[in-house]
């Protein structure tokens, strides 16, 4: 039975289709409301606003709900690895042995950058921020493969692309790393599986081999498992937007690390650690800092907590806090940050302007802390936020092709000079 919402103005009323999700979620679908009635609607910020049906992933807010292609994130973190979530993201299955083998075969012939994208790295300053770097290099990729830019792509285009695209993610990310510390850059080595590289490249001196930590590769495993998706957030819906262009992928997805860049969103990561040594230099106290928060005439804000649609416990916050202690219980690492941010936590969740705000802990609040104990600098945390959210940006961009989505273009209402004249410069 068709479902409809009425909309009553000026004397009039026009009915406007009411769509189901398969999880019950409903939406008026406004395409017909400006032809029919003359208004657009307005929302900043789309805080109440949807830009598309996809099949990719599915949260639920109010319950803390976060499932990858109807997979609960909480088994995928338990039981699946990154690569496999990334093509259960990309082609919206879990794959045999057989695909996941070949998945990975094909991604470790591209783990290579051009040679000539080491000049690049030669141009940046020694300090440059690795997202910086990370952006420019992922958008530069399709200046070596021209033929991405060709809009009209076959699949068996798209796939090289993105077999290219997380195939030199690693490298790129771990290069940039590399250009922060002064340090030689380490080739890929394909005999390691796509972690293991990424740890090897990142960490392996041309004196000094990397050990490998079973540990380390798999925290970081589940925390790029926990980054994978996260449906229409910010950056994610960047990729889309630019990808609506027919711009080619390479380029949209370095749209969304740039988006990923801002601190209050994947740039949160970083600013919590900093907030954290920040509470840490003052003494440790959380009071003063928890007052700051919720002072409306200071500008600090709890960084790591909120978030746009989750209004109960952010299910990957909840996943990295356990991991955060198991990792520095397996690496004998002690933080004091970590108690710090335990502190905010215990004070925040009791506090009645974050509960009445539904304010709580995201995935950036304790992400850091893992991230600091495997060895990883602050400046190349977001860095690590956009390796885990890669698949999810591609799947998402490849949906929206693969729908021919139209280009997006919203509205807006105009609030300026209605009428004025032009008046020569000598009269003004
Ligand atoms: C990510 O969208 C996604 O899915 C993102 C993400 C993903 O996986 O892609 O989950 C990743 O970006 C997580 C969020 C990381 N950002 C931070 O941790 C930065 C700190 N948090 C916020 O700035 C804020 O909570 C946002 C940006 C996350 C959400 O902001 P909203 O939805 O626009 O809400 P708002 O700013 O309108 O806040 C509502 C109220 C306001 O108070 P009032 O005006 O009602 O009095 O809550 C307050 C805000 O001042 N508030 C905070 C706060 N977050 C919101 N007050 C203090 N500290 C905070 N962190």
């Amino acid at each position: 039975m068709e479902d409809f919402a009425e909309v009553s103005y000026n004397g009039k009323s026009f009915k406007l289709p009411v769509i189901t999700g398969t999880e019950n979620e409903k939406a008026i679908d406004i395409a017909t409301l400006r032809s029919s009635s003359g208004l657009v609607t307005l929302d900043s910020g789309f805080k109440n606003t949807g830009s598309t049906k996809s099949s990719i992933t599915f949260l639920d807010g109010e319950q803390g709900i976060l499932k990858y292609r109807g997979y609960a994130i909480e088994e995928l973190a338990e039981k699946s690895t990154f690569m496999e979530v990334a093509y259960l993201l990309i082609y919206g299955k879990l794959p045999s042995q057989q695909e996941l083998d070949k998945f990975n075969n094909n991604i470790k012939q591209h783990t290579l950058i051009h040679e000539d994208m080491r000049k690049f790295f030669e141009a940046y300053p020694s300090k440059a921020h690795p997202m910086g770097v990370v952006a420019s290099l992922v958008c530069s990729l399709s200046t070596f493969y021209p033929e991405s830019q060709n809009p009209n792509r076959s699949s068996d285009a798209v796939d090289l692309t993105i077999q290219r695209l997380m195939a030199k993610m690693p490298t790129i990310s771990a290069w940039a790393y590399k250009n922060l510390m002064g340090h030689p850059r380490i080739y890929p080595n394909n005999e390691l599986d796509y972690v293991g590289n990424f740890l090897n490249m990142m960490f392996a001196l041309p004196s000094q081999k990397y050990e490998m930590n079973s540990a380390v590769v798999k925290a970081l495993d589940k925390l790029l498992i926990l980054h994978a998706d996260h449906e229409q957030n910010c950056s994610t819906s960047t990729v889309r937007i630019v990808g609506s262009s027919q711009a080619n992928l390479y380029s949209s997805i370095s749209a969304g690390v740039v988006a990923l860049w801002g601190p209050l969103h994947g740039g949160a990561n970083q600013a919590v650690i900093e907030m954290l040594e920040k509470i840490q230099a003052d003494g440790g106290g959380v009071e003063k800092w928890i007052a700051k928060a919720k002072d409306k005439n200071d500008t600090f804000r709890l960084m790591g907590f909120g978030h746009r649609v989750y209004k109960n416990f952010d299910p990957r916050a909840k996943i990295i806090k356990k991991a955060c202690d198991d990792v520095l219980k397996e690496l004998g690492v002690h933080d004091p940050l970590i108690e710090i941010a335990k502190g905010l936590e215990e004070v925040a969740l009791n506090d009645p302007y974050f509960k009445e705000r539904n304010l709580y802990p995201n995935v950036d609040f304790y992400s850091g802390i893992i991230y600091k104990a495997l060895g990883i600098p602050t400046e190349m945390f977001t860095v690590m936020f956009a390796l885990g959210r890669l698949p999810g940006w591609i799947a998402q961009w490849k949906e929206m092709i693969s729908n021919n989505e139209p280009i997006g273009r919203p509205r807006q209402i105009y609030i300026g000079d209605t009428e004025k004249k032009y008046v020569s410069i000598e009269k003004r």
